[in-house]
């Protein structure tokens, strides 16, 4: 384990992976240009982490793209890029406590009142339709005003002034809960953001099926394999990542609603949906020398990529709590990394495939799309699994709907109203007890010699 800050990660990647890590020293717009940078090198299959070091009118650095490397997440869980969500999935579960160390590297610089000015960090706006620029890879932590419990995740902030965000906390878990719990006794909610983390407290925030009794922070322990270390800051004595570049201190108020967005989502598109709360800060403590961390948005890999993760390990987990024969399960970044998810499974009685789509659902809120196949189905390739749907499932039995569910408020397709939406099960595996059309195969024999044969005649990539 070489650390646990977001500059211990960029040490290590410059020292074992430099080919994936970039250094830009160009001059580049806060307008568009990282995120335009970063999808360039996605078109080329390019995922390395950079440091954007001139925005031009800003002094601090930008790091970006942080989780969009599949080789990184599994270098850092120390596992086979195949077996992510596997390993995932597994070391989670082992929670760790947090441990509180005292004077952390960001209590450097402290201000606080008229001293503060948020407008002075490099924040980007990464596409046109966003309504300001907004601060993406914050992550904030709140405790739960009934239980003391605290949680920390990712939510959007938009800068509107030198002390004031707007927020939204569209995914409706803990954060929107403890806010709810706060308001409904009359109180705002103290929170702390933390920018510059390590990609494995990216990847542990993003847990969501745990008991409530659980810290975030001790699943994120887990994934590192010891205790996640914290400082603890003077609002409400919330305890943020110790090794983090800049924390920002204040309260989300209670009954205050002033319009979000729109921003450029994981959708894919511009998203006008928010529950418009806001962030007012109090203090802001930093490293002398701190960098501005950005997660790109839109379906930017370093978006989408842990969502993918995060999802196929959680489903997995409660699949195989009560169905054993249930092999893997894919959450494709072509579906957003949330909307939809296939789970491949050896089925050995009817009604298996069913009881594995009301489970998928029962875990995971955006998801509305499942489809189980068999285990001959690849379901990591979406040719594969169409052909699979073509094939083996038939509309009047094998389609199950659920009208009126809860979905994803960002999802374009649910209710304006209410974000409700139909979810669908298809069932595309074969049905049991019979014999069903047998699959082409072309063994891995004759695929060799017809390989041989085509090198001999000078066909290229063919060994
Ligand atoms: C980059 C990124 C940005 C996110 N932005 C938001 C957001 O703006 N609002 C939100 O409610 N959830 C957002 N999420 C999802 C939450 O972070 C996620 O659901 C998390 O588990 C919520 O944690 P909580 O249970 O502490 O609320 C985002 C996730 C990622 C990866």
């Amino acid at each position: 384990m070489s650390g646990q800050a977001l500059r211990d990660f960029l040490s290590m990647v410059q020292r074992d992976y430099p080919e994936h890590f970039l250094r830009v020293t160009t001059p580049i717009d806060r307008s568009f240009e990282s995120t335009a940078i970063v999808a360039e090198l996605e078109r080329a299959g390019q995922h390395p982490v950079i440091v954007f070091e001139n925005v031009k009118g800003f002094s601090m650095p930008l790091v970006t793209n942080v989780a969009a490397n599949r080789k990184l997440l599994a270098a850092i869980l120390d596992v086979d890029p195949a077996n992510l969500a596997t390993s995932f999935r597994d070391r989670c579960q082992n929670y760790l406590p947090a441990e509180v160390v005292g004077d952390a590297p960001w209590q450097d610089v402290v201000l606080e009142g008229d001293d503060i000015d948020l407008t002075k960090l490099p924040i980007p706006i990464q596409f046109p339709v966003d309504a300001a620029p907004y601060i993406t890879a914050g992550q904030i932590c709140a405790r739960d005003p009934e239980t003391g419990v605290d949680t920390t995740g990712f939510h959007r902030l938009m800068l509107k002034g030198k002390n004031r965000l707007g927020v939204s906390l569209h995914s409706r878990r803990r954060m929107y809960e403890f806010h709810r719990r706060a308001e409904e006794r009359g109180e705002p909610l103290p929170a702390a953001i933390t920018l510059g983390i390590h990609p494995l407290h990216y990847m542990g925030s993003m847990a969501f099926h745990y008991p409530p009794g659980v810290r975030k922070f001790e699943i994120i322990g887990a994934l590192f394999g010891e205790s996640y270390r914290l400082g603890r800051t003077g609002t409400d004595g919330l305890e943020v990542p110790w090794g983090a570049e800049i924390v920002i201190e204040g309260h989300i108020l209670n009954d205050v609603r002033e319009p979000e967005g729109p921003f450029g989502e994981f959708t894919g598109y511009a998203s006008y949906r928010s529950t418009q709360n806001v962030f007012v800060a109090h203090r802001v403590q930093m490293r002398s020398d701190a960098m501005l961390h950005s997660v790109v948005s839109g379906m930017a890999a370093d978006h989408i990529r842990i969502s993918c993760i995060s999802r196929e390990a959680e489903i997995l987990n409660s699949l195989r709590r009560n169905l054993p024969n249930v092999r893997a399960v894919h959450v494709p970044a072509e579906t957003c990394g949330a909307l939809m998810a296939i789970v491949q499974m050896k089925k050995t009685a009817a009604g298996q495939p069913q009881q594995a789509i009301m489970a998928a659902f029962g875990t995971e809120t955006y998801c509305k799309c499942v489809i189980v196949v068999d285990d001959d189905v690849d379901i990591f390739n979406l040719t594969d699994v169409m052909w699979a749907v073509a094939t083996r499932a038939r509309a009047d039995r094998d389609l199950f709907l659920i009208p009126g569910a809860m979905g994803a408020i960002l999802d374009p397709a649910s209710d304006p109203e209410d974000n409700t939406v139909t979810k669908v099960g298809v069932d595309a595996t074969k049905p049991s007890g019979r014999d069903y059309a047998e699959r082409l195969v072309i063994d891995d024999e004759q695929r060799a010699r017809a390989r041989e044969i085509l090198a001999g005649m000078g066909i290229a990539g063919m060994q």
